[in-house]
């Protein structure tokens, strides 16, 4: 398997890959944020697209890493706030850095917390994001009713990600792709968590294959 940015080993199990992030030093973090900021721009201008951001928004990014996402919501919830939340202190702070201005103006904001313990009040935000995050969730079921309690009745979630490919000269990040069995899985638990109309969209951007799922509060 290749490396994963910054010198750490791949985890081999995505689920391990959630506390490897937690514990990510400021450097380890710095090499993953400059891989992703390359290999995660189209993927994120796409789920982006998808989730109809509309002027005025309150949007929550789950697991915003170094904060592109955070940037690309902003410019669409013009007026609105867009806060973002990772479980990894120093992505947080390379995203607080790169959100410096849109946080001085009050539109955006990130901070320190789990998916599965949101820091927000029932009913706070209009959308949902999280983008190759989902897949390194061990047990998706409390994430996604935390999701679910935080956005207002008829609020969108998204979570996308890459498809899965198992040609082991595929990049990791592919390799850790969804399957169109966990795609399915994981629309499950979306309705069994409560959300509705939920339905699969996948797409090829530039060389990538990716996949989203987009369910209704
Ligand atoms: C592969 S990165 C993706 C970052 C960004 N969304 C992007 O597309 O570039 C996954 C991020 O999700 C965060 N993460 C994983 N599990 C999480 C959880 N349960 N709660 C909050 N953040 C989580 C990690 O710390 C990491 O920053």
């Amino acid at each position: 398997m290749d490396e994963v940015p910054g010198g750490l080993r791949p985890p081999t199990n995505p689920a391990d890959a959630a506390g490897m992030f937690a514990r990510l030093t400021p450097e380890q973090a710095g090499a993953v944020a400059a891989a992703m900021a390359q290999n995660n721009a189209a993927s994120n201008h796409w789920a982006v697209g998808l989730l109809g951001v509309a002027p005025g928004d309150r949007v929550l990014e789950v697991g915003s890493g170094p904060g592109m996402g955070i940037e690309l919501l902003a410019e669409r919830a013009e007026g609105g706030v867009v806060v973002g939340i990772d479980l990894s202190p120093a992505m947080v702070d390379l995203a607080r850095a790169r959100i410096a201005d849109l946080a001085s103006r009050g539109r955006a904001q990130v901070h320190v917390a789990a998916a599965e313990r949101l820091p927000f009040a029932d009913g706070s935000f209009a959308k949902a994001l999280a983008v190759h995050v989902a897949q390194f969730w061990p047990a998706p079921e409390p994430a996604l009713t935390e999701v679910r309690r935080v956005l207002a009745d008829g609020g969108t979630l998204v979570l996308a990600t890459r498809a899965h490919r198992a040609d082991p000269d595929a990049p990791m990040a592919a390799r850790l792709g969804w399957t169109p069995a966990q795609v399915e899985a994981m629309a499950d638990r979306m309705r069994a968590a409560g959300f509705r109309s939920v339905g699969t969209t996948v797409a090829r951007v530039g060389e990538e294959e990716l996949v989203a799922l987009i369910g209704t509060r």
